[in-house]
This record gives C-alpha cells, sequence and structure tokens, in this order.
C-alpha cells in the first residue's frame, strides 16, 4: 500500500515525480506529496485528494527546472488522510532534538510505534501529525552527525516493522537515501539520472535498467552513480536487471478503466497460463514443480493459504485436489494463519500460497510461520520476482500480467486455471490411473479462452440485467461446490466497488439463516449451471426463494429452460465441464460489479478505503 518516487539526475524531477505517482496510485489514493530541493532549499508540497490535485498545486509553487524529489501517494494507516498526516514528513526542526532538516516518504508500518512515540517525545521532539512515520523522521535527525547512512542505521535499528523509504536531507541536493526492510523498493538506472520506487512501474517510461533492493539494504543514488550497504555498513553487490515487460501492459488502452480491461484480457491470459505446460498428448508440464516432484510425492496433505480473491481461489482448489488428484486438501485465511498460536498440521502437509501481488502482508507472515516450521510452501504468484514468490523459492506463476485494479478479475481465472493444472500434475506424478472422463475434461480445458469469449460477448445482457438491479441495496450470492467459493468471490467483487451489501453463502446453508433475509427488495444470485453436480439441489434452493417471494438471477447453462421458468432473470454461460464452470461463472459476475458501480456513478478501479496490494495488518 502507498506509492514512493523519487529522482535526481540532470532532468525536470516533477513530471517524472508526477507520472510515477499516476502510475502508482492504485497502491493508495487518498493524498499524496512530494519534497524537492528547490535553489538548495527543501521543501515539501502535500494535500489530501489524488495525485491530479497535487500536479495543480506543484505546477503553481514549484520552478519547473528542480532536479531532484522524492513523492509519496497514500493509504492511511495512522491518522486520517488529511494534509497534515499525508506524506513526505518532517522533522520538528528546533535545531536541537533533529540535528539536520529531513524530508522523508515511508511504506510499511511500525509495530513498536507506541513505544518509539514515548521515546521521540521524552527526548524533546515536537510531533506534528498522528502518523507513524513521522516517528523516523525525529530518529534519524536526532542521531545524525556527519553520514546520512550511518544516520539511516543508527536510527533503523531500533524500529521493529516494515519500511520503504526514500528520504531527502538538507545540505545533500544531489542524493536521494533510502532503506528496505518488508516493503518493495528499486532503484531505475538511466544516463540522465537515477529513480528509486516501490514499483518499477513507476520509472519504466524513463528506463528498463533497474536494481531490486533486498531487506537490509540502505544507501543512496545520486545523478550518476549509487551504492548499497547492508545494515554492517558492508557494500552490497544487486544485479543490475532488465525489466522484462512493456509500459503498454499497464495502460488502459482504449477501456474506460483498468478493471473493464482487465476483464476482457482474460481470453488471452488463460491462454498464457496454459501455453507449454498443457501439452498435446494430455500431459501437464510444469516447471516450476518439476524440481520437487519427490517432495510432491510424499504430500498427502495440501493446505491452500491467501486472502481475498485469493482464497476464494484457494477454496476451489481444495475441491480440485479433492476430487481431481485424490489427496486430502483445505484451505487457510492467512490472516487467522499468521495469528495462530501453535498452528499443527499432519505430517507431509505441503502448503501452497496464493498471491496476485505477491506483497500481502497476511499472507507474508503466515509463510514465516510456517517456514519457522520448516513446512513445504509453495508459491501460486502472479508478480514475478515479488516477496512471496522469493521467499517461498518454488511454484508456478499464473501469468495473468499486470493487475492493476484494485478488484481483483484475471488474476482469480488464472489461479484457478494454474490450481487446476497442479491438482492434475499431482494425479499424474502420483501415478493414479487418468480419471474417466480425462479425455473430455482436457478438451474443455482447452476451449475455455473461446468459451470465456463467448460469455464477454454477452456484456451487453449483462448491462440490461445491471440497470435492473443497481438500485437494489442488498444481494444474496449462492452456489454450491466449487461454485460456492464463486458465490463468495461475486459478492466479494460488488461490495468492494459498488459498496453494495452482498453476502456469498453456501446454498445449502441459505435455510439456517440468510433465508430469513428474503423478501420482495432483497434479490439472491444463483450460480446454477446444468451441469453442477448439486444442479438439482440449487433448484430446490431456488423454489425456496420463490415461496418467499424473493427476486432471483440465475448464472445458468445455455439452452435450461428449466431454470429459465422459475427465476426472474438469467445469464447465460456455456456448457462446461463441472469443475471449469467457476472459470466461466465468475466472468459474468465480475462483469455484473462493474456495470452496477459506473450506474451508481462511482469509478470501479479506484474504490474507497481500499488499495491494490495490502501490505499492512
Ligand atoms: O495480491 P493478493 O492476491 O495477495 O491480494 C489478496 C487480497 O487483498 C485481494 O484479493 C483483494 O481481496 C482484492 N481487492 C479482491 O478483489
Amino acid at each position: 500500500m502507498c506509492g514512493i518516487v523519487g529522482y535526481v539526475g540532470k532532468e525536470p524531477a516533477l513530471p517524472r515525480l508526477i507520472s510515477g505517482l499516476k502510475k502508482l496510485e492504485y497502491r493508495g489514493y487518498d493524498s499524496a506529496g512530494l519534497a524537492v530541493f528547490d535553489d538548495k532549499e527543501l521543501c515539501v508540497i502535500k494535500q489530501a485528494g489524488s495525485v491530479n490535485g497535487l500536479e495543480t498545486t506543484t505546477q503553481k509553487l514549484c520552478r519547473p527546472n528542480i532536479t531532484a524529489g522524492i513523492a509519496h501517494t497514500r493509504w492511511a494507516t495512522h491518522g486520517e488522510p488529511n494534509e497534515t498526516n499525508a506524506h513526505p514528513h518532517r522533522g520538528c526542526g528546533n535545531g536541537q532534538a533533529c540535528k539536520i532538516q529531513i524530508a522523508l516518504v515511508h511504506n510499511g508500518t511500525l509495530d513498536n510505534f507506541e513505544t518509539l512515540k514515548s521515546l521521540v517525545l521524552k527526548r524533546g521532539h515536537v510531533l506534528r501529525s498522528e502518523t507513524d512515520t513521522e516517528l523516523l523522521v525525529h530518529l534519524i535527525a536526532e542521531v545524525y552527525k556527519d553520514d546520512p547512512v550511518l544516520a539511516l542505521r543508527t536510527a533503523l535499528q531500533q524500529v521493529q516493522g516494515t519500511f520503504g523509504l526514500a528520504v531527502l536531507m538538507a545540505g545533500f541536493s544531489d542524493r536521494i537515501f533510502f532503506a528496505r526492510n518488508g516493503a518493495p523498493l528499486a532503484l531505475g538506472l538511466s544516463l540522465k539520472g537515477n529513480f528509486i520506487a516501490s514499483d518499477p512501474l513507476a520509472f519504466r517510461f524513463y528506463t528498463d535498467r533497474m536494481v531490486n533492493l533486498e531487506d537490509g539494504n540502505l544507501g543512496w543514488i545520486s545523478g550518476s552513480d549509487y551504492q548499497v550497504v547492508n545494515m554492517n555498513a558492508d557494500k552490497v553487490e544487486n544485479e543490475v536487471e532488465t525489466i522484462p515487460w512493456s509500459l503498454e501492459t499497464a495502460e488502459k488502452g482504449e477501456h474506460d478503466h483498468f478493471m473493464s480491461k482487465e476483464i476482457k484480457e482474460q481470453p488471452q491470459v488463460l491462454t498464457q497460463a496454459l501455453r507449454g505446460r498443457l501439452l498435446d498428448d494430455g500431459t501437464v508440464k510444469l516447471g516450476g514443480l518439476d524440481s520437487h516432484q519427490e517432495l510432491l510425492r510424499m504430500m498427502q496433505n495440501h493446505v491452500f493459504v491467501g486472502a481475498g480473491t485469493s482464497l476464494n481461489a484457494g477454496m476451489i482448489s481444495k475441491i480440485f485436489f479433492q476430487e481431481l488428484a485424490e489427496l486430502s486438501a483445505d484451505w487457510e485465511s492467512a490472516s487467522e494463519l499468521a495469528n495462530q498460536k501453535r498452528p499443527i498440521f499432519p505430517v507431509q502437509t505441503a502448503f501452497w500460497a496464493i498471491s496476485q501481488s505477491g506483497e500481502t502482508k497476511d499472507l507474508l507472515d503466515a509463510l514465516k510461520t510456517l517456514k519457522q516450521q520448516d513446512l513445504p510452501c509453495f508459491g501460486i504468484v502472479n508478480k514475478v520476482g515479488s516477496e512471496i514468490a522469493r521467499l517461498t523459492g518454488k511454484g508456478v506463476y499464473i501469468h495473468a500480467g499486470m493487475e492493476i485494479a484494485v478488484a481483483s478479475t484475471k488474476a482469480f481465472t488464472n489461479q484457478l486455471v494454474t490450481l487446476f493444472l497442479i491438482a492434475m500434475y499431482l494425479r499424474q506424478i502420483r501415478g493414479l490411473p487418468k480419471i474417466n472422463w480425462h479425455d473430455r475434461l482436457l478438451a474443455d480445458l482447452r476451449k475455455l479462452p473461446l468459451l470465456v469469449t463467448e460469455v464477454l460477448n454477452r456484456e451487453n445482457e449483462i448491462i440490461d440485467a445491471a440497470k435492473r438491479y443497481a438500485g437494489y441495496p442488498n444481494f444474496l450470492y449462492l452456489g454450491r461446490g466449487v461454485n460456492y467459493p464463486v458465490a463468495l468471490e461475486g459478492a466479494l467483487k460488488l461490495k468492494e466497488i459498488a459498496y453494495v451489501n452482498a453476502i456469498g453463502y453456501s446454498a445449502g446453508e441459505m435455510k439456517h439463516g440468510p433465508i430469513a433475509l428474503i423478501d420482495g427488495g432483497f434479490p439472491t444470485l444463483v450460480i446454477a449451471p446444468k451441469q453442477d453436480d448439486y444442479y438439482s439441489q440449487i433448484t430446490t434452493n431456488i423454489q425456496q426463494i420463490r415461496s418467499r417471494r424473493g427476486r432471483i438471477i440465475a448464472v445458468a447453462t445455455d439452452g435450461d429452460d428449466e431454470i429459465k421458468n422459475c427465476v426472474d432473470d438469467v445469464i447465460w454461460i456455456p456448457q462446461i465441464d463441472y469443475y471449469l464452470t467457476p472459470i466461466l461463472a465468475v466472468v459474468p459476475l465480475q462483469l455484473f460489479a462493474y456495470h452496477i458501480a459506473r450506474l451508481r456513478g462511482l469509478n470501479p478501479d479506484k474504490p474507497r478505503n481500499l488499495a491494490k496490494s495490502v501490505t499492512v495488518k
């Protein structure tokens, strides 16, 4: 959460900082700010609201020829999203407690915030904001003698928590200092100057050469050089890498929103996830798992761990593993697992950490708990080289391409197809006979991208349905078996981008409570594909709702006249094998939420209170 970008070099810094912030805004967008050296004077401009607002203010207040600065877009953790709490933060400036003028931007959170706060107050510092970040400024400025990197090293030893920091210090107008622990930071290198950012997306327009920083790295960049050291002051030589993607992948193109673009990319990215993995002879090849076959063969029990949409993918994968690979499987919410005092699992349990961003703090914490017990963890990650990919060190990338909209869409369907392949792979490497309908199932898998395209081509029907339902304040989403988590996912989409109360439930559980909610003003969306093993039970649930005068929208299989006659609206999907229905059924639910959000006048890409990567507890 939050975005950092800094630039120092020969070229104007402001356009680079503002364009970088715009690229990072999906990570947090409640306030923004920047600090620059204007004629060697350190000046800070910040305000509540979007980067566009900050851009207008800086155009009025700053000279255009400034060549060094740092900038930040915030997702509030400590203190309201107002101007005072926005970054950059500065010290108390009384010349005593703070020994140097500093401007600092921070991603992450400090765990020992209260202790540090009373410490700095006791030592005579004056705090302006309610943030944990401001404490870092006071701590660094207090220990400063004549070496900025030494001051960072000394001060940060007192800090528990996560940080990615970019810092300007008075008297060093040609340098940006940085430090990293648990929050991503990368350097961007170019002939006309160097960058620092929490995501290379911020500087990709200017350069494709970058250095990924590791936890415990700190140092500086100037316009023509950089230095990285560790907490013992030893020099660190991180590899200079070439960014493998172009900026177009992070542009909206002809689409109104990233969410719409990403929903429509699903056929193409599903193809990417299958390419080279599902072979013509029906075998599955997964390079990321091949060298771990021996370990995987021993694992009788599998646990999926994730948050939000990724957890929903894990819930479906439990059924893939149980029913297709004949393995014992379960799922755990990352935030709950991270807090469990003594999680106990059967021997020979493997964990599958599912994450689009590869940065989710809850999942990282859960993984650390598991790793302490030496348990085997595999990553199912979208972002290549991310924290979770590196921490697990083994696993399978989902290849969904960059996902920018806060609401996860194409990552979900690619997680599902990848985990489906893994289930088939585990069956294969354990030498089990092919499942009875193996050829038919794989033929359906191959057809998936085409069938998703068919669903997307029916968008107008979904827009019509969205128009009929946009005014309802509450929804119940129901499904059974593999489609129960799809109900959770559809409801999650509607909540997060349209701010509509939507409750996802297992259809069988409905009669144990939620049915009390049903009346003419509380519609139910039922996922009821004909090939669902639970079809007859779902139709019974539909009758139960009808008898209470509840309105019903069904996601049903083309040609299912039976269902058509007993619901108010139908969203049709093509016929496909039961185990693959989630991938088809979720697409109209994504579109339904997207269009309801638009009809309610909301920006689906930037839902309130949320950010794309949840890097805080
Ligand atoms: O990046 P991750 O997959 O680890 O993120 C997990 C959740 O934060 C994420 O899926 C969130 O629920 C999305 N906003 C859902 O659309």
